[in-house]
C-alpha cells in the first residue's frame, strides 16, 4: 500500500532505508522537497501530526503522510535557486576552500619604541606597548621571533637635551636608534630590521622637517638631513629604510644616497600616502613628538584624497621605491585597494597607534571581543591589498593565530 501527501498528493518515497535514516524527512516523488512527516496511527487509523523537524531525527513508522511547513511551501512556490552561496559556508571545511584571504605571521612588522633610559615604561594612551631599554627590548624581540614575527621597526624617544632645529641626533652613528640596531642584529641576525626615517622625534619643533622662522617646513634642506638620517641607520645594519617625512623628492635622494655609500641591497619602504590623521596621538604621547606648534597638513596627505595617493605611488615607483605604504590603514581600506591596484610594488599598511588604542580600549571594557577584532581588523587589511601590515598587535597577533585564531 502506499501512502500520499494529503497536500500536494505526491506518493510517499519508498526508500524506506532513507526514509528511516533521516528521520521524519519523507522523500516524495518530487526529490529534493523536505516535509514534516505525519504520522498515521495504525491503531485509530485516524491521523495525527508528527511535529518534529526532520534534524530532531524521529523515526518514521511505516504509513507515512507529510505537509510541508508554511516555509517550505513558500519556498516550493517562489524560490527556485539552481545557486545557493551559503553552500560554501556550510561546514568549516568547506568554508577553508573558499576561503581568499590567509593571515599568517609573516605579513607582520612589529614596531618598538625604545629609549635611553631604564626598564620598560609603559605608555598610558598604547596599553600593552611600552618604552624598551635595550634588555627588555631584546626579551620582545626575542618573544616575537618565537611567535614568528619576523621584522621590527623602531622608534626612538629621543632625550629633550638632544633635540636640534636640524636634527642632527638623527645620524649620529652612536645614536638611540642605531645602538638597538647592532645590539638586536648581533643577538639576533635573523630579525628584519626597518627603521622610520623623519626628523619629528630630533626635531626640537616636533615636525618630521626642518622648521623655518615663520613655521614653514623646509623641503630639500630636509631631504639633505633625512639622507644622512638612512646611510647612518644602514651603516648600524638596517635591512630596509621607511621615510616617514612625506618630504617631495626624498625616496629618490635617499636611494642615490644608499647607493653611493654601497647600501645597494638596502630596501626602501615608502610611506606613500601617509594621511595628516588624528589616529596617531597616542603614538605622538609614546615619543613625546607631537607638533610644538601648526600641524603637518603642509606635508601629510589631505584625508579627503585618494587620487592624489596614486600620484604619490607613481612618484615613488619612479624614485626607486621598493615598497609602498599607505597610513593609517583601517580607515583607508579603499587606498591601500586602490594601490594594490595600480601598482606591481608590494603594497604595505600601518595600523597606527590610534586604531590599536580603539581596540584596546573597547577591548577592556568588554564592548568588543578584543582578540576576534584584533584579527578581523588584520584580516580586512590584508583582504584589502596589503601584503605587509605593520601593527602594534604583531606578536599577540602571531599567538592568536598560532592557537586558532
Ligand atoms: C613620524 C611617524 C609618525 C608615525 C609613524 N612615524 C607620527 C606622525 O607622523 O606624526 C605614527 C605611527 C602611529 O601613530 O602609530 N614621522
Amino acid at each position: 500500500m502506499r501512502n500520499y501527501c494529503e497536500v500536494t498528493g505526491l506518493p510517499e518515497c519508498s526508500e524506506v532505508g532513507h526514509r528511516k535514516r533521516t528521520g521524519s524527512r519523507v522523500h516524495l516523488a518530487k526529490r529534493g522537497s523536505i516535509f514534516v512527516a505525519r504520522r498515521v496511527s495504525p491503531s485509530t487509523k485516524r491521523r495525527s501530526f508528527c511535529e518534529r523537524p526532520r534534524s530532531v531525527g524521529c523515526l518514521v513508522a511505516p504509513g507515512i503522510a507529510c505537509k510541508p511547513t508554511e516555509a517550505q511551501s513558500i519556498a516550493m512556490t517562489y524560490l527556485s535557486m539552481l545557486q545557493r552561496p551559503r553552500r560554501n559556508r556550510k561546514s568549516s571545511v568547506v568554508r577553508g576552500f573558499a576561503r581568499e584571504t590567509h593571515l599568517t605571521p609573516d605579513a607582520f612588522i612589529y614596531p618598538l619604541f625604545v629609549h635611553d633610559g631604564r626598564g620598560v615604561e609603559p605608555i598610558g594612551s598604547m596599553p600593552g606597548a611600552a618604552r624598551h631599554d635595550e634588555t627588555s627590548l631584546l626579551a620582545e624581540v626575542e618573544g616575537a621571533l618565537s611567535e614568528g614575527v619576523r621584522a621590527f621597526v623602531l622608534f626612538p624617544a629621543v632625550e629633550e637635551g638632544l633635540k636640534t632645529k636640524h636634527g642632527e641626533e638623527s645620524y649620529n652613528p652612536e645614536g638611540l636608534v642605531q645602538r638597538r640596531i647592532r645590539a638586536i642584529k648581533r643577538r639576533f641576525p635573523e630579525a628584519t630590521i626597518v627603521t622610520d626615517v623623519a626628523l619629528d622625534p630630533y626635531n626640537i619643533d616636533g615636525h618630521d622637517g626642518i622648521v623655518t622662522e615663520d613655521g614653514r617646513i623646509l623641503n630639500d634642506d630636509t631631504v639633505a638631513v633625512l639622507v644622512k638620517q638612512a646611510v647612518s641607520q644602514a651603516d648600524a645594519g638596517a635591512d630596509i629604510i621607511a621615510p616617514s617625512d612625506m618630504m617631495d623628492g626624498r625616496v629618490a635622494a635617499i636611494r642615490r644616497g644608499l647607493d653611493e655609500a654601497g647600501y645597494t641591497e638596502v630596501s626602501i619602504l615608502s610611506y606613500t600616502a601617509k594621511y595628516a590623521s588624528k589616529y596617531y596621538g597616542p603614538f605622538r604621547d609614546a615619543l613625546d613628538s607631537a607638533p610644538k606648534s601648526g600641524d603637518k597638513k603642509t606635508y601629510q596627505m589631505d584625508p579627503a584624497n585618494a587620487v592624489e595617493a596614486l600620484r604619490e605611488a607613481e612618484l615613488d615607483e619612479a624614485e626607486g621605491a621598493d615598497m609602498l605604504m599607505v597610513k593609517p590603514a583601517g580607515p583607508y581600506l579603499d587606498i591601500i585597494s586602490a594601490l594594490a591596484s595600480a601598482s606591481t610594488l608590494p603594497i604595505a599598511a600601518y595600523q597606527v597607534s590610534g586604531e590599536y588604542a580603539m581596540i584596546k580600549a573597547a577591548g577592556a571594557r568588554g564592548w568588543v571581543e578584543e582578540r576576534s577584532v584584533v584579527l578581523e581588523s588584520l584580516l580586512g587589511i590584508r583582504r584589502a591589498g596589503a601584503k605587509a601590515i605593520l601593527t602594534y598587535f604583531a606578536r599577540d597577533a602571531a599567538r592568536y593565530l598560532r592557537e586558532g585564531g
